[in-house]
């Protein structure tokens, strides 16, 4: 049976979790998943190749960047010029970039009217920072999940480990706690619980324990598993 199209809006600081709880909770329910920090790495890629490093030369470039996103086989990918770039904009140095360009009103407009666009006609399960802030006020679940920043440093460390990028624990840490300086204190939609969020803290949860929480608090708003 065919539901009608709802949003969930997943928010919350680097390392939470985000990414892969979004991903189970919209298999759970039959929705697509965006990242849309992935589209800000994008554009602090193409800021780094064109070696665009002011404010100001960001916000007058991003007209300029050619980003694409597509899913093949339930992944998302990101493309910058046609390349694929899904991969390059993991690294810790376009995890920065992505933080600063979220800085830049220009870059948020653009990035904001495609996640919108992206969300119209069918079930999105859309994370990042803003989401149920300012992409979608009126989404039909929003969460802000969470974690204490040793833990997601301790996340952040392993993940990066396995993919073997060579990065201490404190370093780690401390580029975690940049960024969350950086997403809370901008001028710019800054990252923030919206006040109709529901507060997930995964310090102690496993991502089961988080996705069934989600799903339930969607159950009750009343969308269906598939
Ligand atoms: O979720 P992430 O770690 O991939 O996000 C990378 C950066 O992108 C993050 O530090 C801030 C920025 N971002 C944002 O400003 N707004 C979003 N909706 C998503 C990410």
């Amino acid at each position: 049976m065919t539901q009608k199209p709802f949003s969930i809006a997943i928010d919350g600081p680097a390392g939470a979790g985000k990414s892969t709880v979004a991903k189970a909770v919209a298999e759970a329910l039959g929705a697509v998943y965006l990242d849309t920090g992935a589209m800000y790495r994008t554009v602090g890629l193409f800021m780094h190749e064109k070696g665009f490093d002011s404010i100001a030369d960001i916000a007058d470039s991003v007209g300029e960047a050619n980003i694409g996103v597509e899913f093949m086989e339930g992944r998302q990918h990101m493309f910058l010029d046609g390349a694929d770039v899904t991969e390059a904009i993991r690294s810790p140095e376009a995890s920065m970039l992505a933080s600063k360009v979220g800085g830049v009103a220009q870059v948020r407009t653009r990035l904001v009217e495609l996640q919108r666009e992206f969300a119209q006609g069918h079930s999105v399960v859309m994370d990042g920072r803003d989401i149920g802030t300012d992409v979608l006020p009126n989404a039909t679940l929003k969460i802000f999940l969470t974690a204490s920043c040793e833990v997601r440093a301790e996340r952040r460390f392993q993940e990066l480990a396995q993919k073997g990028v060579e990065e201490s624990y404190d370093q780690v840490l401390r580029e975690i706690i940049q960024r969350d300086y950086n997403d809370m204190h901008r001028e710019v939609s800054p990252m923030r619980q919206a006040e109709d969020a529901i507060y997930v803290d995964t310090s102690l949860l496993t991502v089961q324990d988080a996705v069934n929480r989600i799903v339930e608090e969607a159950e009750k708003r009343g969308v269906k598993r598939v």
